[in-house]
């Protein structure tokens, strides 16, 4: 078959991470017969400098006529400026928005070649496997009023976290969902002790749990799941949450992989089900790190895992999935190390020589 990708690289390390993206990619398509075409765009401080806006509409167009969209990482020093009216983020958050992204799946799976690499005591992450379902189109990053003023008194700025029925409805179906394909445990994290939207939420969880009676479900409070996923990480299985709180746990939760290098992530515009291709849009869940750009340094595992979740949920390519999968194992396996995940007496690679190393399994 062929499939047309959207490849927007984007700032920072984006680009050197996702040219070894597309290179397994590749591999995949030699190794099972498929041809993946690249159509390259802009997101990004890239865009803004070349076109003033984060994302261009024909970015945008070109996004919508493709099977799924790899993206690298946006932002960076230059673009930073708190008075500056455009950023690199909101081409992030407009192609989200407008590809109805709604569902983001955040897996964190200790490599056990990793246990001792990690700042957690090995014992503690042990057998962690476990998935965030972040809701990624609604919630306080897009809710309105938002925005900053003068008053006499000073100087003041509203965001509003506003969730419809709609909205938490079909986010919390993908964590139910996935729960059933998984270890059968869905924990839905909110702030009902506080927020009227968490209060929502729940009262939502709880009518739909109706329909999953297979399901263990439990809610937790934001700061509880924030401790716990520290204290008994091993414990969760699927967690299903607002797009605020699942932003900052991922950050969290990915330390138990051992980098943040190590943790990929899908968009998704619809319901994971088994056997049908969803548009999606799949990126490390790390930033442009913008310290360690342009020195070939930064893991592209993330990237390359990003790579086998859209081979499985937007290509419909299960076997190239677990390829992919299956290689950056071996390549762990080997002792082969970027330097966040690096330790004595391990073999310490750069950026293309982990993705070729990862490439060469795959092909
Ligand atoms: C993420 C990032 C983004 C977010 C930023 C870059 C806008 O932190 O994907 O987790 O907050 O969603
Ligand atoms: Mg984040």
């Amino acid at each position: 078959m062929r499939f047309n990708i959207a490849l927007l690289p984007g700032d920072g390390v984006g680009p050197e991470v996702a040219a070894e993206g597309v290179k397994v990619l590749k591999a995949v398509g030699k190794r099972l017969g498929h041809e993946f075409s690249f159509l390259d765009g802009d997101i990004g401080g890239i865009a803004i400098d070349k076109s003033g806006v984060a994302l261009t509409r024909g970015t945008m167009a070109m996004c919508k006529r493709c099977d799924a969209v790899l993206l690298g990482a946006v932002g960076g020093p230059k673009w930073d400026d708190p008075a500056a009216n455009v950023r690199p983020e909101d081409g992030l958050l407009g192609l989200r928005k407008g590809l109805k992204l709604f569902a983001n799946l955040r897996p964190v799976k200790v490599h056990p070649s990793l246990l001792d690499s990690t700042t957690l005591k090995p014992e503690a992450i042990r057998g962690v496997d476990l998935m965030v379902v972040r809701e990624l189109t609604g919630g306080i990053y897009f809710g309105r009023p938002k925005k900053r003023w003068q008053t006499a008194t000073g100087r003041k700025a509203v965001d509003s976290m506003l969730y419809s029925e709609m909205e938490i409805e079909r986010i919390v179906r993908v964590g139910f969902e996935l729960a059933r394909t998984r270890r059968k445990k869905l924990v839905s994290v909110d702030k009902a002790n506080v927020l009227e939207s968490s209060r929502l939420w729940r009262q939502i969880v709880v009518e739909m749990s109706a329909n999953y009676p297979d399901i263990e479900l439990q809610h937790m409070l934001i700061d509880a799941c924030a401790m716990r996923l520290i204290q008994r990480p091993a414990d969760f299985d699927v967690l299903v949450t607002g797009n605020m709180f699942g932003d900052i746990i991922t950050d969290e939760a990915s330390m138990l992989a051992g980098s943040m290098g190590m943790l990929p992530s899908a968009s998704l515009a619809g319901v994971p089900k088994t056997g049908e291709r969803i548009f999606g849009m799949y990126e490390p869940i790390h930033g442009s790190a913008p310290r360690r750009a342009g020195q070939n340094i930064a893991n592209p595992i993330a990237q390359i895992m990003s790579v086998a979740m859209m081979l499985r949920y937007s290509l419909g390519l299960v076997e190239g999935a677990d390829a992919v999968e299956e290689a950056v194992s071996y390549a762990l396996e080997q002792g082969y190390r970027t330097y966040d995940i690096m330790e004595e007496g391990k073999n310490k690679v750069g950026t293309r020589e982990m993705g070729d190393i990862v490439a060469k399994r795959v092909s």
